[in-house]
């Protein structure tokens, strides 16, 4: 199998394996087990240990809390995930949300969310960049309006814009806005988050079924296979041995084109709204289109 597929190159010359493992909101006593697992099966499958090592040892990524945004506050808190992961760098450190959260506050609370100042932030992550603490530093949650701003006034351009992506999420303007500028696309929920969205249920989604059925391989396969064969790398959760292996099986078989060509068929809706930071009087955004600048 290529290497293009296991692995996209991002604009700093570094490679991000295309499938991750996402670990947000998980249950904190599972996830250990949880990447236990993930290493035990890949290198079971010796010919998968190069992926193994690389998703979950050796490419750390994280983002950034949004109370976090202020410059000082950005290299303090990149140093204290390191001392935590005892790690003397991470490979991808990204701004969670172009969200600022009130220092010391916690949850999303709209009376928390202050404005923010993205360009400042940016320059304190670049210095981390500098540094070598980041070999790779990024956004998470932008639109394409906002990662434009960004690639205006940014020294070191953003390697990955982390954001919902899955086929009934596509993003398909973003991901060309992404594309044309050299920014990796990273899509969290790929299987649109089972069971936590009850109005639509990714996986459940017929056309899907029918492209599974006609594989022979599971509707979360096919979502999954999906966004590598867009070009995504993807961060499928689970603390489910049977589901992180069948996550993990996505690599020596394709969707073939006239399959490929239904998902744009598929109903398309944001499933993460932001609402939280969004409120009339407090932040930075008085709509979800003014957060997500019409990319709805
Ligand atoms: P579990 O941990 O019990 O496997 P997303 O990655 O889109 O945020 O979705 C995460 C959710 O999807 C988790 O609740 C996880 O539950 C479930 N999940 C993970 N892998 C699969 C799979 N292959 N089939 C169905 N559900 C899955």
């Amino acid at each position: 199998m290529a290497d293009g597929i296991r692995f996209f190159q991002l604009n700093t010359g570094a490679k991000i394996p295309s499938v991750g493992m996402g670990t947000w909101r998980a249950d904190a006593g599972r996830v250990g087990g949880a990447l236990t697992t993930a290493i035990k099966w890949l290198v079971c499958a010796n010919c998968r240990l190069d992926i193994g090592i690389l998703i979950v040892l050796n490419f750390m990524e994280m983002r950034r809390r949004c109370t976090d945004h202020a410059p000082d506050d950005v290299p303090k808190a990149l140093d204290k995930t390191l001392m935590d992961l005892q790690l003397d760098y991470l490979d991808l450190y990204l701004i969670h949300w172009p969200v600022r959260m009130r220092k010391d506050s916690f949850g999303y609370k709209p009376e928390n969310v202050i404005q923010p100042d993205i360009p400042s932030t940016w320059r304190a992550m670049e210095v981390l960049y500098d540094s070598g603490k980041a070999r790779a530093i990024g956004v998470s949650n932008f639109s394409s309006k906002k990662l434009g701003d960004l690639l205006e006034v940014a020294r070191v351009p953003p390697a990955v814009n982390q954001v919902e992506c899955h086929p009934s999420w596509q993003q398909p303007g973003l991901h060309a806005f992404c594309k044309s500028k050299g920014v990796h696309l990273s899509g969290y929920t790929p299987l649109g988050a089972p069971g936590r969205w009850s109005k639509n249920e990714v996986l459940q989604n017929p056309i899907l079924l029918m492209i599974a059925e006609k594989l022979g391989k599971t509707p979360a396969q096919v979502a999954l296979r999906w966004g590598l064969q867009m070009g995504h790398s993807i961060l499928p959760k689970s603390t489910n041995e049977e589901r992180i292996k069948e996550n993990l099986d996505v690599f020596d078989w394709s969707i073939p084109k006239d399959l490929f060509a239904k998902f744009s068929e598929i109903e398309q809706e944001r499933l993460g709204k932001g609402t939280a930071y969004v409120h009339e009087t407090f932040g930075a955004y008085r709509t979800i289109e003014e957060l997500w600048d019409g990319e709805l």
